[in-house]
Order: C-alpha cells, then structure tokens, then sequence
C-alpha cells in the first residue's frame, strides 16, 4: 500500500466536504499506513500551520475528541502552487518523489493536462506511482481523448485511476452482489421477462455556487455521462468470468459500446431537458438557476442498449437538482405473466412484478408480486400486490471516497472507470448533445420542488410519476 498522498484542489469544495473527511475516518479506523503523509496542494496562500487550522475549522467534529483530527493534520504538508506552471510544480514537488506516491487531481479537467506534466517532471509518475483523477474527463469525446493522450505519455492505464465517486458506494456495489450471487435474478434478466428499466437519480440540492461550471456542462455532461452510466453498466453488463479489474470492465464497456446513439428523429421522444425556476424544496422557498447557455438541471432519456439481452427494453435514465426528494433507485419492471386466470382484479388491474433497488438516502430491496395471502378463504383467488421489502442495515455507511482511497493506495483498479469506458460514454453522450442541437430541443422550465417539466411524466417511474400528476 503507498503511504504518500498528493492532494490537489486541496482548498476547494470536494476536499473540505469529503476527501478530508474520509482521510480522517480512515485514518480513524486505523486504515491507513503507519507513515501516510498528505502533500496538500490548492490555489490560496497558506503554510503549513495556516492550512491546518483552516482545515481543523472545517472538518473539525467529533473525531477531534479521539485524537484522529489532530493525527491527520500533524501528517499534512501544504504548497500553494500554480498548476500551470509546470517548472514551478517541478521544484516544489520533486522533494516528495522518495517515495512510491499516488497523486489525486481534484480539480477542473482543463488543469489535468498541465498538472500531469508538472508531476512527471517532478518524478512523481514513475512507477510505481499512481494517478488519480476525479470526473468529469473533458467536456467530450475529442477533449477526453486529448486530456488521456497526456495521460498515456505520462504513465500507463494500470496507473490511472478514474474516479466515478457511485462505484465507491456500497450499494451501488450491491447491484453486483444482487445480480451475480442469485440464480433467481439472473434467469429472468433479459428483454424476454423484462420490460423496461428505471434509473432515478433525484437531488433537492440546486446547482449552488458552482454556476460556471454547471453552465457549461448541465445535468447530462455532470451526472448522465458517469453516475448514471455506470449504474446502467452494472444492471445491463453480462456476467463477468471474475471480478478483477478487467473481466468487470470488459463487460461494463461491452454495454456501453451497444448503447445505441440518439439522432435529432429520436430527441423528441426519447429526451426531456428541464432547468429549475423558482419553486419550494422541502418547505424552503429556492430561487431559479439561471445562465446564459442552454443547460439543463434536469434530463429524462430512453436509452436503448442494442444486443441480444436488451433489444427492445427502454432504459429511462432520469436525474434532477432541486426535485422534491432525494432518491436514487433502479426499477426493473417485468412483463405481466402471460396467460391470466383470475377473475379479480382482471387482467388489465393486474400489477406485474418490480424490483425495486434503492440506493439513496436508505437501501431497501423491495419486489412487488401480487398474490392472496391477505384475502379471506372464499377470497384466496382474488389478488392483490403486496411486496417483499428488504432493509439493508450495514453496520457501518462509509463516505463512498473512504473506498476509493484505500483502493488507489493499494492499486486496486475494480472500482474506477477504464479509458474505453470513459471513450463510450462520452461517444453515447456527444450523440445526445449534438442530437439536441439540431433538433433545437427546448430546456423547458419546471418550479424548483417538482418533477421537473410536464413532459418529464413519461420518462419518470412509476413510484414518483403518481406523484407528479399531483403537481400544480
Ligand atoms: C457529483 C455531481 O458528481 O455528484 C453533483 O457533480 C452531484 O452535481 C453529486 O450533486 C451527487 O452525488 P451524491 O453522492 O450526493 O449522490
């Protein structure tokens, strides 16, 4: 395991809210090597005790009782350094190349390039060294490619490590577990049981004080292209021969290879794009996102993923700021049985079965299936839906970046994206934007607080869209 971290975008939003977090929790449970240290580097000017009390006055809580907050920041070493200026990272940086290190860029893409130069000239890419980058990769196809060209003259793919922070949630990772560890599931996972898929990624949270940023890329670039991509891999993928690294990113890349591009013909009725008005969220009054480019806060797509486990089966891939609840799930909706022999409720009442895995804010497993056992005897034929619900308990929810460090410290590759997986679903991504280009397809308005516009209500599962028709 390396024990040598270089931080970078050290000061910024991610690093306070969850990177520091998760070092000290780690650091905590006794996790981490014995000498980890933490090269902290960000834009403002502090030194090293300036930075560590900015820090303690940020992430500072109970784990200060236990000592684990003043272990971390005795460990962390701060440099404020321009990343574009490569001889500059040179000089301040070669002093930590003494050790094995894996250097992690939390920062914007367009810094990645400059800032991957200045590491190699600081010796800081040799192997064994590690590089670990957070999303997004570019803005496109063309720019991720560039950006990754930069990369492979630096070091090789089995040193880079791409971040999509949902494949560090346990949960998420139960997706895996579910699908693989039960025969059950696995025979009735195709187009010939299998309707259609719902992946809900919902937010109440506003675009908030990351406006720049959100007006060039929108909801689809910021969550459709990773989160909710990755999602649709681990439901769709084939079963992988082993759970290495490359056998599950093989079969992730294999479905996003076959999902089929949009053209400007399917953009009207297999997307929705919605920008949030003003409105209320969870009895707050919020104001509107507004921005000079046409992005989105909200998109509703039908994915078709063309092979033979899925032909025919729409994936709808829905994800929003500022909508009434936070939930991310998946459905999977099953076909209604074949032949119906009861008299109540009649066939067309008929609820046919769903399973229904929540990710987000609790994990539950729900599967519907209707059946009599509530009805008294002279009843037994007459059914009715009821569920099969499951809460899972873990003993201990861990922030999902705790995960992925420990993994890039010790090289364990599973949990990031792979560059061809990256390449897919920016190609998938690129038809939908130039799709919506010339199509000229509208970002219509919804109040903050809905489920995003009127025409979103077809692409939403069924468990929420009962709930918009009740929208003003
Ligand atoms: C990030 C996006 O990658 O994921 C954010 O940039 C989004 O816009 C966030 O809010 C959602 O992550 P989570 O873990 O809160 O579901």
């Amino acid at each position: 395991m390396h024990d040598s971290l270089l931080l970078f975008g050290a000061t910024g939003d991610l690093a306070q809210r969850y990177l520091f977090p998760s070092l000290l929790h780690l650091l905590r449970d006794r996790l981490l090597p014995e000498n980890f240290r933490v090269v902290a580097i960000g834009r403002t000017e502090h030194d090293d005790d300036g930075f560590r009390a900015w820090l303690r006055e940020r992430i500072g809580d109970g784990d200060a009782r236990n000592g684990a907050l003043d272990d971390l920041l005795g460990r962390i070493h701060y440099h404020p350094l321009n990343l574009n200026d490569i001889d500059g990272m040179a000089a301040t940086l070669s002093r930590y190349a003494d050790r094995p290190a894996v250097s992690y860029l939390s920062t914007p893409p367009n810094l990645f390039e400059s800032a991957c130069l200045g590491l190699k000239a600081a010796g800081l890419l040799e192997p064994p060294s590690r590089l670990v980058l957070e999303k997004p990769i570019g803005h496109d196809l063309p720019s991720a490619r560039e950006i990754d060209a930069t990369l492979k003259s630096a070091l090789d793919e089995s040193r880079i490590f791409r971040i999509d922070h949902y494949l560090g949630k346990a949960p998420v990772q139960n997706l895996l577990a579910l699908r693989f560890g039960n025969t059950l599931l696995e025979a009735v996972w195709d187009n010939r049981c299998i309707e259609s898929v719902d992946i809900l990624v919902a937010e109440t949270a506003g675009v908030d004080g990351r406006e720049g940023y959100y007006a060039d890329y929108g909801a689809l670039r910021d969550m459709v292209q990773n989160h909710m991509l990755q999602l649709l891999a681990l439901v769709a993928m084939e079963p992988p021969a082993a759970l290495d690294a490359d056998s599950v990113r093989d079969e992730k890349r294999k479905v996003l290879r076959a999902l089929r591009p949009m053209t400007p013909v399917d953009a009207a009725n297999d997307s929705v794009r919605g920008r949030y008005g003003p409105g209320v969220v969870e009895g707050s009054a919020a104001k509107g996102f507004t921005a000079d480019s046409a992005v989105e806060t909200f998109v509703g797509l039908r994915a078709w993923i063309d092979n033979w486990r899925w032909a025919g089966v729409p994936f709808r891939l829905v994800t929003g700021k500022r909508l009434p609840s936070r939930t991310t799930e998946v459905l999977v909706n099953f076909k209604p049985v074949t032949h119906w022999v009861f008299e109540r409720p009649d066939s067309r009442s008929a609820t046919p079965n769903r399973l229904r895995m929540r990710l987000q804010p609790e994990e539950t497993i729900e599967l519907g299936l209707m059946g009599s056992l509530a009805a008294p005897e002279w009843g037994a034929t007459e059914l009715m839906p009821m569920s099969l619900d499951m809460a899972m308990l873990p003993p201990k929810r861990r922030i999902a970046y705790e995960r992925l460090m420990i993994d890039a410290l010790k090289g364990d590759q599973t949990l990031f994206v792979r560059d061809d997986e990256v390449e897919a679903q920016w190609r998938w991504i690129d038809s939908i934007s130039a799709a919506w280009q010339q199509a000229g397809t509208p970002v219509q308005e919804y109040p903050a607080g809905s489920w995003g516009p009127a025409a979103a209500a077809e692409f939403l599962p069924r468990t929420v869209s009962s709930r918009a028709g009740r929208r003003g």
